[in-house]
């Protein structure tokens, strides 16, 4: 199964995507994780997308683009794949429809998650991250064990600095003008499922194993 992961900030993908290639044996390729980690390490890519990424910016389509096309290319996506945060913008959606045709294949699904901005902002602002593991908790809805500390690894938990209220604002005004409009891209192509994940990390998880169900028994 071959699926993209659609939505604003902080509907829910992340922790979706985390689930679902868990449990069906798919690769998780997540642009965001993937460009954090280029920032950890200081790589010359982390150190372009660093400052787009604090001001809640989009990284250039050419940066992002080359790191999926790589991770494309790895033994790790042949059982399938869960993209979560890519495309964002019409040129990624049309150089990834490229680079699956190079390999003979394409999309099955594009899950586009729905949830009231409102409650888009409140899991963004209260979302703690382990800048050790990568680990994501709540404040209110997946709290750690003990407060600010990571179950995984015993970590200080940090807020991401584009979680701040400004950078919120900046990235959902950015979903709004160049996100978006792939609802539309990929409805015209018939390969778009909405999914209500308003419910919790749970109810949204069955609603999403119903509409994945066919892509997974053939
Ligand atoms: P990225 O990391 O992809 O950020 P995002 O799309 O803004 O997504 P988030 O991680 O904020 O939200 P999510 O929908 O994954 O929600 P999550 O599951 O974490 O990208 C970061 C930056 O990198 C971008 O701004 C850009 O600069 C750059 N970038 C990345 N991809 C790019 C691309 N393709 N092109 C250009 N630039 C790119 O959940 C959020 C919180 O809510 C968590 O605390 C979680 O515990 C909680 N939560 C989750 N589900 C529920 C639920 N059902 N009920 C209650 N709480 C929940």
């Amino acid at each position: 199964m071959r699926v993209v992961f659609l939505g604003a900030p902080g509907v829910g993908k992340g922790t979706q995507a985390e689930r679902i290639a868990l449990q069906y044996r798919l690769a998780k390729i997540s642009t965001g994780d993937l460009l954090r980690e280029a920032v950890r390490n200081q790589t010359t890519l982390g150190l372009e997308a660093k400052s787009f990424m604090d001001q809640g910016q989009l990284v250039p389509d050419s940066v992002v683009i080359g790191l999926v096309r790589e991770k494309l290319d790895d033994s790790s996506c042949a059982n399938g794949f869960v993209l979560d945060g890519f495309p964002r913008t019409v040129p990624q959606a049309e150089e990834l429809g490229k680079a699956l045709a190079e390999k003979s294949t394409a999309l099955d699904l594009v899950v586009n998650f729905q949830v009231s901005r409102e409650d888009v902002v409140r899991r963004l602002s209260g979302r703690r991250s382990c800048p050790k593991c990568q680990a994501t908790f709540h404040v209110d809805f997946a709290k750690p064990k003990v407060d600010e500390v990571c179950d995984r690894c015993g970590d200080s938990l940090v807020q991401r600095n584009d979680d701040r209220r400004d950078a919120i604002e900046t990235r959902l005004k950015v979903y709004d003008e160049q996100t978006a409009p792939l609802v539309r891209y990929y409805d015209e192509r018939r390969l778009l499922s909405s999914v209500d994940a308003s419910g919790s990390v749970d109810v949204v998880f069955q609603h999403l194993a119903k509409v994945l169900a066919p892509f997974l028994v053939r």
